[in-house]
């Protein structure tokens, strides 16, 4: 590769050519171009604001810069691999189009809070884009909540049915479990959104920089306190990391569910052909692979978590060239997590419920156990003592071959004299869901607030 003499005097070889394509990063931090541009005209700007640039430069480079964001924008700017990352092609290619004044640019900047600049303003970008496709997911969520709020089916622990419950409830568990994930992406936002810009190399700069200045212009908080914190750290990218691995690790358990449930096993689902695939050997086949893919994903976007870690763990104070090593993972956890938030919002807004298999779910599996306990406090049995009574009842239904609502009253009243005919509406599934009426249980009323609560809270969001 040729290489620039880019370092100046203290250089006398270029650089060798396998050592060059080692360390060149351009092709993945040319991503990072658009905001490389804006965190430079702000720069600029604010060179001229104390002095340091005059107007004619700081126009001439702040139009340059223009000019290469739109190239960037429509794809067409011309990186050169032998430029080494994506700052350096930015700079160079000004300095070769406006001349002299391209070169005054860097002044008081090194690339180390140049490049920490960039990574706060694209995360920031990922943040927000990220926790619309979060909000997006659990709107669609909401909407089939709030169509099947008459659908009831087991609520399961364990994977056995347990309790009567309904489809609603279920789908808004993980309309709170997004919830978070969102309030994630944006704890990560407002703590990331500080100003590495004007800490220099390492140790600041002699040139009195208005940090303030830029730190607005770019829509930072602040600028960040410490210059060598600044330029030496990426915990903001590693709880950025943190954050999509757990939002994956969502997706992946909803996946996961989506899987077991379009299974004839289970039978509660059935995925949209648009969103499944054939078998090429087996015809009658109709698998749930997008659902597959996205639990496949979480290994791929919790090792990005892990890759990042790792690569900060025992790094030295003030920039290391290690850093360089944050952005693959970092593209690609954003990336695979919000096509898997996109996929994921077809899927859940065009797969149909199987009502039916669903309630014919509750008849099986003695989930209304739970209710011959409570029916036998409420008689004045003490908990731990209807417990076993209802423990015992179930053993004689499967002995008897039957359900709690097959046996008969003598073999309810053998087991404990408090029953009576009562008995028999308490274990009907549609009874036993609505008297579950506390805050945060499935009763109708409680899931239809919920829903309502979830839609509005979500749609009515602040966007900052
Ligand atoms: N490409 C580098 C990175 O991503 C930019 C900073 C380089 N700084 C340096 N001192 N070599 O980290």
């Amino acid at each position: 590769m040729a290489t620039e003499k880019a370092w100046g005097g203290r250089f006398t070889e270029d650089l060798d050519e396998v050592a060059g394509r080692f360390l060149v990063s351009v092709e993945v931090d040319k991503h990072l171009g658009a905001v490389d541009v804006r965190g430079s005209i702000a720069h600029a700007e604010m060179l001229c604001a104390i002095g340091v640039l005059r107007e004619d430069e700081r126009d001439a480079i702040v139009a340059g810069l223009q000019k290469i964001g739109a190239e960037l924008a429509a794809g067409t700017f011309h990186f050169d691999p032998a430029r080494e990352d994506v700052h350096m092609n930015v700079e160079a290619t000004l300095t070769e189009r406006i001349g002299p004044a391209g070169a005054r640019l860097h002044t008081g900047r090194s690339r180390n809070d140049q490049v920490a600049t960039d990574m706060r303003l694209w995360a920031r970008g990922a943040c927000e884009q990220v926790a619309s496709l979060v909000d997006a997911l659990a709107l669609a969520l909401c909407r089939r909540a709030d169509e099947e709020l008459d659908t009831l089916m087991p609520a399961y622990t364990h994977l056995q049915r347990a309790q009567p419950s309904r489809l609603s409830h279920h789908l808004l568990a993980y309309v709170e479990m997004l919830d978070r994930d969102r309030g994630r992406l944006w704890d990560c936002r407002a703590r990331l959104n500080e100003s590495p810009l004007g800490s220099g190399a390492v140790a600041g700069t002699t040139f009195a920089l208005d940090r303030e200045r830029t730190a607005k212009a770019l829509g930072f908080d602040r600028p960040m306190r410490n210059s060598i914190d600044a330029t030496g750290d990426r915990d903001f990218l590693a709880e950025l990391l943190a954050a999509l691995a757990i939002t994956q690790t969502h997706l992946s358990r909803l996946a996961e569910e989506l899987v077991l449930w379009s299974t004839q096993e289970y039978g509660f689902i059935e995925m949209a052909d648009a969103h499944t695939t054939g078998s090429s050997m087996m015809p009658q086949k109709k698998n749930p692979d997008v659902a597959e893919v996205v639990r496949g994903k979480t290994g791929r976007v919790v090792g990005d978590l892990v890759a990042l870690l790792v690569t900060l763990k025992g790094l030295p104070l003030g920039y290391n060239r290690d850093l360089q090593e944050d952005k693959p993972p970092v593209f690609d956890a954003v990336h695979q997590v919000s096509m898997c938030l996109e996929v994921l919002e077809r899927v859940v807004l065009a797969m149909r419920f199987q009502r039916e298999k669903m309630r014919r779910a509750l008849d099986a599996g003695f989930v209304n156990a739970t209710e011959v306990a409570d029916y036998l406090v409420e008689k004045g049995v003490p908990f731990r003592e209807a417990h076993a009574v209802a423990g015992r009842l179930v053993a004689r239904a499967i002995e008897l071959r039957t359900d709690l609502p097959g046996l008969s009253l003598d073999v309810f009243r053998e087991e404990h004299p408090a029953f009576d005919d009562g008995i028999y509406p308490v274990l009907e599934p549609e009874r036993a869901v609505e008297r579950r009426n506390i805050v945060g249980a499935p009763a109708r009323a409680r899931v239809k607030a919920a829903v309502d609560d979830a839609i509005d809270r979500i749609s009515n969001r602040k966007k900052t």
